[in-house]
């Protein structure tokens, strides 16, 4: 069943661009350049009276919750919080009859996203779930529910239900600017277009893998290493990280690049490895400039950029290249070449890779 691979988690990472192809099927009108979410109850009344959108989540589930805070505030205009489930659940939030509470989880199981689905829902909020299981508790529960048509994910180190869970979030996010008149056509159109070409665009990064093993190889003697970016490289660093340590054991840590001196640039020596991500260009200069303060302490950087970005390869040991997209869905390219490094990384070092040590699939106790 696993068609041919040697572990579930490569198997899903392939098949990344079906699974994105296949969320956004049906929900974009080309011709209008519109997304079409006809399986949401909530009307252009229930959206103008949302005032604070709160998204919760545990695990990767968050880390696709980074990106839809950034995603939705700049497209729908309305101060969106993202909080860790377990942390939600306790801290009595400020949700109102006017809140939209967005519930991400791949099993649609978890138990401290369910909780906070119900504390949401007591507290008289709408709760709309992105979820990749049909039936799933979260699913039945949930005031209105967006699939992610990722099929089933069998490996513990999510992959493909992430990147659909932030093909979810653009949807979501084009829909609601669309019904509040917070986005443009232009705008519209643009992200429109960049969605489209995502698959294709996925298949090209794939095709690197040979490469990507290669640099793996080196990963693996590893026993730390750093992850920066900005904005919303910052939140698939937060991913990147995760990946490699829950599998490969590897200590790993993400950073906001501009937070790096005010502590953490201490313990940047030679030889420390550092992924930097470099794709968002409201906040480039700015990365780079983070880049030369590691770079300056001796670290082993790899950079993931874009194509056309062929000046920073010279500044770095090491370049992954992704295809040129739009900031905003540059999230959906950046993290596979993290997925397969974390991926070869714990393949070279012999770890379970499909059931990593202490972990279970879902979780459904506390
Ligand atoms: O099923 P869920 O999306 O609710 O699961 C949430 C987390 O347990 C899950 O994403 C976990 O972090 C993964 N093992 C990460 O790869």
């Amino acid at each position: 069943e696993k068609g041919g691979y040697d572990h579930f988690m490569i198997k899903e990472i392939c098949e990344q661009p079906k699974a994105i192809r296949d969320t956004l099927k049906g929900r974009l009108d080309l011709e209008k350049k519109k997304v079409v979410l006809k399986e949401i109850g909530l009307d252009k009344e229930a959206i103008e009276r949302i005032d604070r959108i709160f998204i919760t989540a545990c695990g990767t589930a968050y880390h696709a919750g980074l990106v839809g805070k950034y995603v939705i505030e700049r497209m729908v205009q309305i101060p969106v919080e993202v909080d860790i489930a377990s942390e939600f659940r306790y801290r009595d939030p400020l949700i109102t009859e006017n809140s939209l509470v967005i519930v991400i989880s791949q099993s649609g199981e978890t138990a401290d996203t369910l909780a906070a689905l119900r504390m949401a829902q007591k507290k008289g909020a709408r709760v709309l779930a992105i979820t990749n299981v049909v039936g799933s508790s979260v699913a039945r529960e949930a005031d209105d529910v967006i699939y992610t048509w990722a099929g089933p994910e069998i490996a513990v180190a999510s992959t493909k239900a992430y990147v659909t869970q932030l093909i979810a979030i653009y949807l979501l996010s084009c829909y609601l600017g669309q019904l509040r008149g917070t986005v443009s056509g232009e705008q519209l159109e643009e992200i429109i277009e960049a969605l489209v070409r995502l698959p294709g665009q996925a298949e090209a990064v794939l095709k690197q893998q040979t490469q990507i093993r290669e640099m793996a190889r080196r990963w693996a003697k590893w026993e730390d290493a750093f992850f920066i970016g900005r904005s919303l490289d910052y939140a698939v660093a937060m991913e990147g990280q995760l990946k490699l340590k829950e599998i490969s054991y590897i200590h790993a840590e993400a950073y906001a690049a501009g937070e790096l001196k005010h502590g953490t640039l201490a313990l940047i020596v030679e030889g420390v490895p550092v992924i930097v991500l470099a794709t968002q260009k409201e906040v480039y200069e700015k990365t780079i400039s983070n880049l030369q303060e590691v770079k300056a302490r001796g670290a082993y950087i790899t950079a993931v950029a874009f194509e056309s970005d062929q000046e920073i390869g010279k500044l770095v040991e090491e370049t992954i290249y992704i295809p040129d997209t739009i900031s905003l869905v540059a999230p959906v390219l950046t993290v596979i070449p993290l997925q397969l490094l974390a991926y070869y990384a714990a393949v070279e070092r012999g770890s379970d890779v499909d059931k990593p040590r202490n972990l279970a699939k879902s979780v459904t106790v506390e």
